[in-house]
C-alpha cells in the first residue's frame, strides 16, 4: 500500500476493476480467436490493469513493455512524446495490442500507434482501462475501455501523482484539498 488509510475519493474498487478486467478480456479473447496477438504494456503506469487483462484472458498471447511519455510532473501533457524504452520484439504480420492505462489528450498514443505502424503488424488496436473524453484534443479512440472518467486527476492501480500511489489497489481522483495532506 502506498500510504494508510483511502487516498483521494475512490471510484471504482479493486473487486469492480478486475470485474471490468474479465468482461473485457472475454471480448479480446473473442476477437482475437485463433490469432497471433502480442499484448504490449505501455510503462508505468498500466501495470495492474494489464496484468489483469493478461491473466483473465484465455488467448495464449506473447507481452512486451514500451515507455512512452509525454508527461513531466505536471498533470497535463506537453504535447512532445519520446519513447523512453523500446521492446525489440518482432510486430511484422503479427497483431498488436496496446494496454494503456488512461487515454487523456490522446497525444502520446497517436504518436505511439504511428510508431507502431511503421514495424508492419497485422493490426494494432488499444485497450485503455480508463479514458477520459473530456480532455481529448486528438481525434484517437481507444478500441477496448475499461471505464469512462470525467475530467478529474485520477491516481491508483498503476495511475501516479508525481510518480506516488501507484500501488493503490483501487481507482480514485484528488482534489486540491487532498494533495495539500499528501
Ligand atoms: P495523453 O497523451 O494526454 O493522452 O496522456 C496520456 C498519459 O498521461 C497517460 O498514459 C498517463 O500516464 C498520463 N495521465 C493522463 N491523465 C492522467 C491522470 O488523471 N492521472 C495520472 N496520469 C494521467
Ligand atoms: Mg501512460
Amino acid at each position: 500500500m502506498a500510504g494508510e488509510g483511502i487516498i483521494g475519493k475512490v471510484l471504482y474498487s479493486q473487486e469492480e476493476i478486475e470485474a471490468r478486467a474479465k468482461e473485457v478480456a472475454a471480448q479480446i479473447d473473442k476477437d482475437y480467436e485463433g490469432e497471433d496477438l502480442i499484448l504490449l504494456c505501455t510503462l508505468k503506469g498500466s501495470v495492474m490493469w494489464f496484468a489483469d487483462i493478461l491473466k483473465y484472458m484465455e488467448h495464449d498471447c506473447k507481452i512486451d513493455f514500451i515507455s512512452a511519455s509525454s508527461y513531466g510532473s505536471s498533470t497535463s501533457s506537453s504535447g512532445v512524446v519520446k519513447i523512453k524504452f523500446d521492446p525489440n520484439i518482432n510486430m511484422y504480420n503479427n497483431h498488436v495490442l496496446v494496454v494503456e492505462d488512461i487515454v487523456d489528450s490522446g497525444i502520446t498514443l497517436q504518436y505511439l500507434m504511428g510508431k507502431l505502424e511503421e514495424r508492419g503488424p497485422k493490426s494494432v488496436k488499444v485497450c485503455t482501462m480508463l479514458n477520459k473524453e473530456a480532455r481529448r484534443t486528438t481525434d484517437f479512440h481507444a478500441d477496448y475501455v475499461g471505464f469512462e472518467v470525467d475530467d478529474l486527476f485520477i491516481i491508483g492501480y498503476g495511475l501516479d501523482y508525481d510518480q506516488r500511489l501507484r500501488g493503490l489497489p483501487y481507482i480514485s481522483y484528488l482534489e486540491e484539498s487532498d494533495v495539500e495532506a499528501l
